[in-house]
């Protein structure tokens, strides 16, 4: 099978390489933009490569819509099975490209868009066709992974720990996406399309932006270790979806994940709690989770998405989680019954432990407070 590689950055040249000793996969022309095909292997005009007719499919590592979108419409529809490592591709138009793969019986494959290296999507894809997927949830952004992490064995304060990520390259030069818990975000919409066959909207995120040094030395003192987690879980109403800060015992699995590694968890009705762990970025694992969907395809798979995988809102009414908060005191009453630890932190606020409460209330009365000038970091409790 002869593959054609999009965009030449850090995954694609890790795809183009990888292809050199892939079995059963040949290297094809690598597109890049415009007056940039410095090398015979290298092409700017994509037309050329959907007239070849030696080309069987096509990798993409561009990144964004556009001009992904365009040119997966154009590859499936030339019936050329299509692989993607783009998150914000699939959670924007995965369900409409997998129609188009469908009616021309091509592959559409995004294993390495969630979880980098670590075969998430994959074993999901597998392990809903035997079982039925109850949970899934984990640490999948290495940055605020290693930003945490340091912060709490090297007692570095937020922006420190962003400075360290940015100078080792994991964080970009606007980590927002990192840090708001939107990438988290997006990749666990992936998993529950991929998981329950609902891509769900409307979902939540917290980062780790309003965490601050006081706070993990606070979090430190009841034993307790701070992760980013993203969680999608069925409901009585469909999914849930969402992401915050979590405190967990040091004893869990969650707290041992260190440095920039990811993990994810997902739960079977039947096969029980499985956990997967390793780099959730990176050239080699992402390129490798490409040339493993590559690989697939040649056993068969044609899919990710189950069949009818519908968009639908997400239900975070459901599930609930007592918070540690820190807010500004005037906004304690939105808590009632709220324990109160302690008074007066550096910056003058107060800190809670709240009854168990939804996660749409949370995320809401979190926003509420922003909104009308207060402050507010939260973490909620896994027990
Ligand atoms: N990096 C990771 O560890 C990682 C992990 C998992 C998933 N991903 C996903 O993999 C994809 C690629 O990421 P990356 O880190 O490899 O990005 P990157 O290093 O920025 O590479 C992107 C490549 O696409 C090219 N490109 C961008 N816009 C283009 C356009 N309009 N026309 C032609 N070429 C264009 C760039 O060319 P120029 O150099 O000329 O701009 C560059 O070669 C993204 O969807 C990302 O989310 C990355």
């Amino acid at each position: 099978m002869k593959i054609a590689v999009l965009g030449f950055g850090t995954v694609g040249a890790g795809i183009h390489e990888m292809l050199q000793k892939a079995e059963g996969l040949e290297p094809g022309p690598v597109w890049v933009r415009r007056g940039k095909a410095d090398e015979a292997w290298k092409t700017d005009d994509f037309d050329r490569i959907l007239a070849d007719p030696s080309i069987d499919a096509v990798a993409e590592a561009i990144g964004g819509t556009d001009p992904a979108y365009g040119l997966a419409k154009r590859t499936l529809e030339s019936g050329r099975h299509f692989v993607t490592a783009n998150k914000m591709l699939v959670a924007e138009y995965g369900l409409e490209l997998q129609k188009i793969a469908d009616r021309s019986g091509a592959a559409f494959l995004f294993s390495a868009a969630c979880g980098g290296g670590v075969p998430l999507l994959h074993n999901l894809a597998l392990a809903r066709r035997g079982d039925e997927i109850v949970s899934v949830k984990g640490i999948l952004n290495g940055t605020t992974n290693y930003m945490l992490d340091r912060m709490q064995t090297e007692g570095l304060g937020y922006e420190e720990a962003l400075k360290q990520a940015q100078a080792l390259g994991y964080a970009e030069a606007d980590p927002s996406a990192d840090v708001s818990g939107l990438d988290a975000l997006r990749k666990i919409r992936l998993a529950s399309a991929v998981a329950f066959g609902i891509l769900p909207d409307g979902c939540l995120h917290e980062g780790i932006e309003n965490v601050s040094a006081e706070d993990i030395r606070f979090y430190q003192s009841k034993g307790l270790v701070l992760r980013l987690i993203a969680k999608a879980a069925r409901t009585e109403e469909g999914v849930s979806a969402h992401v915050e800060p979590v405190l967990f015992a040091r004893n869990a699995a969650e707290a041992a994940v260190s440095l920039n590694n990811n993990l994810a968890v997902y739960e079977g009705r039947f096969c029980g709690r499985i956990g997967l762990s390793g780099q959730g970025a990176g050239r080699y694992p992402t390129a490798s989770a490409v040339i493993r969907d590559l690989e697939s395809i040649l056993s068969g798979a044609r899919r990710m998405l189950p069949e009818k995988t519908v968009r639908a809102a997400a239900d975070n009414g459901s599930e609930k989680y007592r918070c540690y908060l820190r807010l500004t005191e005037a906004f304690a009453g939105l808590f009632p019954g709220a324990e109160r630890l302690e008074q007066s932190t550096a910056d003058g606020s107060l800190r809670l432990l709240t009854k168990p409460l939804p996660a749409d209330r949370m995320h809401a009365a979190a926003a509420e407070i922003r909104k009308k000038g207060g402050c507010i970091s939260f973490a909620a409790l896994e027990e």
